[in-house]
């Protein structure tokens, strides 16, 4: 088995209600994942649960559970949440597993025989919601810290430290010498910028368990339990080693890995591919998580992928205020479809975002009612009014232009730019859709004299329907496989390499046409 394609998610704070910014991050990655399938690849993709830390704790506590009481619960709702956004994760991570805790404790305990980590008080303020150290530095002008920190209080106490700086200059020609390693540009010159205008401080690796309990307890001093981004970030090496990834067992458990050898010599999954991250987290995935894994002794994932934030309305969603967005409730309301296809086509993978239900109604019917539906509504209507639903001999209609749009698409999903590749499949949509106004296989059915010329204009529109089956497959999946159902063919379109024009045959018959999307009236009405 050669060396899967392995893409991550962040890990979601348990304790948070799943909204819009958690969908949009799990929909790019599971397009992402699909777009990677369909090109032939052996593809894993994970995501999962943050669940260590005093926030959950404390959230547990006033609950009246215990935090493992309280994670199961929302573990439920987390996963359901995933299902809900038709996601194709291979597994689904959360840090409480015995399995992470095991590589962990592995990684501390090397770490900890390399003297890697040394002690030393802290002294300073901490952010439980941010599960942060703040300074003085990090005041606003006022004198507060911003409301994003929630109550910070000030601390005293002895804890386990790792030291950065010493990799500071290896880090920095790093990101120089792989300019993708940090996507997009903008975000990699953030990171630069950091990392060569200040001496990174030390990193607290250690929490005192007479303060918080719910953690991974340092293997070698129980009196304290992970810090919870170190727990966090190692998630992605959990899987790798849970299942065997000889290179990555071989850096932490050389035992194991002797052992392991006879067994199972080739499965690979470590180094990620992409880490797709939101721009909150970066320091986290580009600078920490890169000297951990070069102290671990492990190579770096390929690439950090860090998207925008999306905001509602023009502004921040929050619960407080209200203007958050229940992902479930739309798609209950819209389809999942409906709800995929508007996160990735109205924001970039980079930029910030902002949700209108104005324009989420727009588009669902511009692009999505009256756009793909009314194409493969009419086009297979047109074939089963005039040819009983029989596909006539090929065509080449629009053949030239397809292929030729295909390419492009295809070179768009190969560099992620996902937003771009839908913007190419709408001018697909567009375009076959002005064929058959120009061509108007209505008039051409009324003329005996014109048959073999409706029978070529047929081919060409029912063919560019099953293209775009294939090419919407990674983005709405379930409309794509209805469209094939509608076409009589043994779906799913997840082959790329059913993208070539021809793929019809003459005489198939093709199935019954359905409405894609029913036509709604604005949202909330
Ligand atoms: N648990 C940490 C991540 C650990 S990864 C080793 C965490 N969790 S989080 O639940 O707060 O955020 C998870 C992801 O959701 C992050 O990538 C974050 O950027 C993303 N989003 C949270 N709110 C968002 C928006 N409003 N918009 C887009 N994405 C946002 O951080």
């Amino acid at each position: 088995m050669s060396k899967r394609f392995y893409i991550t998610t962040a890990i979601y704070y348990v304790n948070g209600e799943p909204h819009l910014g958690h969908a949009y991050e799990m929909i790019i990655t599971d397009v992402i994942a699909r777009v990677r399938r369909s090109l032939g690849e052996e593809v894993f993709f994970l995501t999962g649960l943050d669940e260590h830390g005093q926030k959950v704790q404390q959230t547990a506590v006033a609950a009246g559970k215990t935090p493992r009481e309280y994670c199961d619960e929302m573990s439920a709702t987390w996963k359901s949440f995933a299902r809900a956004l038709n996601l194709t994760n291979d597994d689904f991570i959360r840090t409480s597993e015995p399995r992470h805790k095991e590589v962990v404790q592995a990684i501390l305990a090397k770490l900890h025989r390399e003297n890697r980590f040394y002690r030393a008080e802290y002294k300073g303020f901490y952010s439980a919601r941010q599960e942060t150290f703040l300074t003085d530095k990090d005041r606003l002008a006022d004198g507060t810290f911003d409301p994003f920190y929630g109550e910070v209080v000030e601390l005293h106490e002895d804890n386990y430290w790792f030291a950065l700086k010493d990799h500071q200059q290896w880090l920095i020609d790093y990101i120089e010498a792989n300019p993708e390693f940090i996507q997009p540009m903008q975000r990699r010159n953030e990171v630069l910028g950091l990392l060569k205008s200040k001496t990174l401080e030390d990193l607290c690796i250690t929490r005192p368990t007479a303060r918080l309990a719910w953690g991974i307890p340092l293997p070698f001093d129980e009196s304290f339990v992970t810090y919870v981004w170190f727990d966090a970030l190692v998630n992605y090496l959990t899987l790798p080693l849970a299942l065997g990834d000889i290179d990555a067992v071989n850096a932490i458990h050389p035992t194991v890995a002797r052992d392991l050898k006879e067994k199972q010599a080739d499965f690979k999954l470590w180094p990620a591919d992409i880490h797709v991250i939101g721009k909150d987290i970066l320091k986290f995935h580009a600078v920490y998580w890169p000297i951990m894994l070069k102290v671990i002794g492990l190579p770096l994932p390929k690439q950090v992928l860090a998207h925008g934030w999306w905001q509602k309305d023009g502004q921040r969603m929050s619960k407080s205020t209200g203007n958050v967005i229940d992902p479930v409730a739309v798609i209950n309301e819209w389809g999942v479809d409906a709800f995929r296809y508007y996160v990735v086509r109205e924001l970039d993978i980079g930029p910030d975002g902002n949700w209108t239900d104005a324009g989420f109604a727009a588009r669902y019917k511009a692009e999505l009612a009256d756009g793909i539906g009314n194409l493969v509504n009419r086009s297979l209507s047109m074939l089963k009014r005039y040819r009983d639903g029989v596909v006539t001999a090929r065509s080449d209609g629009l053949a030239a232009e397809v292929t030729t749009a295909v390419d492009g698409i295809r070179a768009d999903l190969a560099e992620n730019r996902l937003q771009a590749a839908l913007v190419g499949i709408s001018n697909l949509v567009t375009r076959t859709n002005q064929y058959i106004d120009q061509t108007a296989p209505f008039k051409l059915a009324k003329d005996p004299a014109q048959a073999s010329r409706l029978d070529e204009v047929l081919y060409t529109v029912v063919e560019c329907c099953r293209i775009l089956a294939v090419l919407l497959w990674p983005f709405i999946p379930s409309t794509a496989e209805k469209i094939y159902t509608q076409l009589g063919l043994a779906g799913p379109p997840n082959q790329m390499t059913g993208a070539a024009w021809g793929g019809l045959n003459s005489g198939h018959q093709i199935g019954a046409p359905a409405p894609l999307f029913p036509r709604r009236e604005l949202i909330g009405k």
